[in-house]
């Protein structure tokens, strides 16, 4: 007999929901801290090996996530960024402060054919953020033009003697950033008029232009989603959504990243959960005034947000990545593929050196976070096909008078045919057994990996850079039952036939 209730995942490959689109995957690069500065960029010159400036260890690293699209300049950097400053030779380019992130200098050695060349080395699409806090339409639609136009205008023919002939493609551009905080503090309504005003006159040739996003709003707040998506009828590809996970819920004292005690690995869960009924709440809202699912909802800032590492510069948001990052990610994850027909694309905070990072970054080395892994495992469910799943004699993870379900799932058909399954098992203390019944029969056998650790904070130095990792996983039915067995605080990602 078992040790544990086994709780029964059923898969229905029958009933397949909408694809999974690969920008869920997507990342975001802000000029804060050592974001892009030292953690990805370090010139042509320096004695760290690099491409065009780009770090080849950490470029290689972001490879293996396949990572489908780059968020760009910021973040609230980018409504004071002024494109024109990051274009031409570099020993010319104004200096800045970096206002918003430890009023350091910002030379302005990374601009847009710099982040071109970024984009280019990791294969990933482009998401520039257009500053409509201190810039105007005017300096947005020259930067339109001078990235997307074949013709010989000035800013055309500016684009070619810094190097670049061709257009680029510009994925995706964003009007503002946080319009209702550092972006400018102002309502939706006034927003709403900006946002149709702006997108007018951002013009490029159809092969070159650009998808628009219009800033939303964050947490429990939907009336942006809901305004913008009732007023503006063309141009809007989506509105953006932010949520950051806070282990206390508050600003103040937001909880450590490591050295935690259970009960804020215990908060860190159920606030991350909540991005479910944020998601739902902006939904309801969207459903009603866009029935049609043309616009998305871009969930393009989200992560853990801790107290920084002690001794470090209060605003470059640096901080450890320990297990507890990599069940976060996987719970967000399994969130938005049940949201896929809404939520076509997120951005973590951040790729490098930032807040939930991927990568940690130490003059010349590097470390892989559990994070990093965990977007790793996942990487099948990139354009997969999102499939049904129900969970039953689902247990809880409890502290005191408060619970959260102990097991989450998440299943979909990705493009080499095979059906994938990820299963995240919240609970710190206990571990549990899955049986997983695939298109009406139990399944046959399981292939993948577990990330796990003995301890709630388990984190990868530089020191000991391979403490998280993954390891192999695989499993067999026997007695014509698929048992998968599911440590505690684990993430489990794998085939299944
Ligand atoms: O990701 C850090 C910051 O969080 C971003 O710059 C801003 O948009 C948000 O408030």
């Amino acid at each position: 007999g078992s040790a544990f209730a086994q709780v029964a995942v059923t898969i229905d490959t029958a009933k397949p929901g909408p694809v999974i689109d690969k920008n869920v995957y997507g990342q975001f690069a802000e000029h804060l801290g050592t974001g892009i500065y030292e953690g990805m960029w370090v010139g042509p010159g320096s004695k760290i090996p690099n491409t065009k400036g780009w770090r080849n260890d950490v470029v290689g690293a972001l490879k293996e996530l396949r990572v489908p699209l780059v968020r760009w300049p910021g973040g609230c950097f980018a409504d004071e960024y002024h494109w024109k400053d990051g274009i031409g030779p570099r020993s010319k380019r104004p200096v800045k402060v970096n206002t918003n992130w430890g009023n350091v200098t910002e030379d302005n050695a990374v601009g847009t054919h710099e982040f071109f060349d970024l984009a280019e080395l990791l294969g990933s699409q482009v998401y520039i953020n257009g500053n409509l806090g201190t810039g105007s339409v005017q300096e947005m639609s020259e930067w339109i033009e001078y990235m997307t136009s074949p013709s010989k205008s000035t800013l055309a023919e500016m684009r070619r003697k810094n190097g670049r002939d061709k257009p680029w493609k510009v994925d995706f551009f964003a009007v503002g950033n946080e319009m209702w905080g550092c972006g400018g503090n102002m309502n939706v309504e006034h927003y709403t008029n900006l946002y149709k005003n702006a997108t007018t006159f951002l013009r490029a040739p159809k092969e070159y232009k650009p998808q628009f996003i219009a800033s939303g709003s964050h947490t429990d707040d939907v009336k942006w989603s809901d305004v913008l998506t009732r007023e503006v009828k063309n141009d809007m590809a989506g509105v953006s959504f932010h949520y950051y996970t806070i282990p206390t819920g508050k600003w103040e004292v937001k909880g450590a990243a490591t050295g935690f005690p259970e009960s804020q690995w215990f908060s860190t869960m159920q606030n991350t959960l909540k991005m479910d009924k944020f998601i739902r709440d902006n939904k309801v809202a969207m459903d009603k005034n866009d029935p049609e699912k043309k616009v998305g909802l871009f969930v393009d800032e989200w992560g853990t947000w801790y107290d920084v590492e002690p001794g470090t510069n209060a605003g470059f948001l640096y901080q450890q990545n320990s297990l507890r990052d990599a069940v976060v990610a996987a719970l967000n994850f399994n969130i938005f593929h049940e949201h896929a027909d809404r939520v076509r694309m997120t951005n973590i905070a951040q790729m490098v050196n930032v807040l939930q990072a991927m990568i940690l970054t130490d003059k010349t080395r590097m470390v892989l976070t559990p994070t990093y892994h965990a977007y790793k495992m996942y990487v099948p469910f990139q354009d997969a096909t999102s499939l049904p799943v129900s969970l039953e004699n689902n247990t809880t993870y409890s502290a005191g008078s408060q619970s959260v379900p102990q097991v989450s799932a998440s299943a979909a058909r990705a493009k080499d045919g095979k059906v994938y399954l990820a299963l995240v098992n919240t609970d710190p203390n206990k571990a549990t057994e899955v049986t997983v019944n695939v298109g009406g029969a139990a399944a046959g056998k399981f292939a993948g990996q577990v990330l796990t650790s003995a301890k709630m904070d388990a984190h990868n130095t530089f020191e000991a850079p391979n403490a998280v990792k993954p390891a192999a996983y695989a499993a067999q039915a026997a007695g014509g039952k698929l048992t998968i067995q599911l440590p505690a605080k684990s993430v489990v990602v794998g085939s299944v036939e």
